[in-house]
């Protein structure tokens, strides 16, 4: 079976726990396509060329949670991320997972659109700039990575305009997915909408 859900979305609107528990219930693949160019953005500050980056990454690089979730990378990612040249080289990786026998949830920013347009299920997973700020910084401050709030809003803000003003498959909701605002949602309801519309699809 090859069943594909996108999900798309701006950053900590919800898209990450929302995949990982997709991936669990229907035991789907899962790949967070963020972490691709954060690895990029990394080696980007690292002194390397964003093209050269990207046609270097391992799947070790994958592999370095704490040192890519950071919010320089987050920001390095951001503008590797406009260059047409450094989205093509990932394509095709992304591409075969999802179409790897079993399934896959991919979640990013250009799923619906660019990558998986033939998704079965696709989901666009927002919430308020100040909602997701303010998640953002409680998960850094949790991890001990001290910012302000204020700089974590204006880095939203920041990665938001840039992401959805790219030329290159910019951060847009597909035509045919659905949005989820979590801004006011538990992650349990948001969960249980997502399970009603991934169950209706399996149905059909
Ligand atoms: O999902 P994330 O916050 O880890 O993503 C980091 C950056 O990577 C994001 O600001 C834009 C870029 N990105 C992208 O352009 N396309 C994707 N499919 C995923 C991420």
């Amino acid at each position: 079976m090859i069943f594909t859900v996108a999900i798309d979305g701006p950053a900590a609107a919800g898209k990450g726990t929302i995949s990982k528990a997709v991936a669990q219930d229907y035991g789907l693949a899962h790949l967070d396509t963020g972490l691709l160019y954060r690895a990029v953005g990394w080696r980007v500050l690292q002194g390397e060329a964003p093209v050269a980056a990207a046609m270097a990454l391992e799947a070790g690089d994958l592999s370095h949670d704490d040192r890519l979730r950071t919010p320089e990378v987050a920001q390095a990612a951001s503008e590797v991320a406009v260059l047409p040249e450094v989205r093509e080289k990932l394509l095709d990786f992304q591409r075969k997972f999802a179409r790897r026998d079993g399934g896959a949830v991919l979640d990013g920013r250009d799923i619906g659109t660019v990558i998986c347009p033939d998704a079965d299920v696709k989901l666009f997973v927002t919430a308020s700039a100040d909602a997701r700020a303010e998640r953002r910084f409680l998960e850094l401050e949790a991890k001990g990575i001290g910012v302000s709030r204020a700089q974590v809003l204006a880095d939203v803000q920041a990665r938001d305009a840039r992401d959805s003003s790219r030329d290159a498959a910019p951060m847009v909701a597909a035509e045919d997915a659905v949005t989820i605002d979590t801004t006011n949602m538990s992650i349990e309801a948001a969960l249980d909408r997502v399970r009603e519309i991934i169950g209706l699809k399996l149905q059909a």
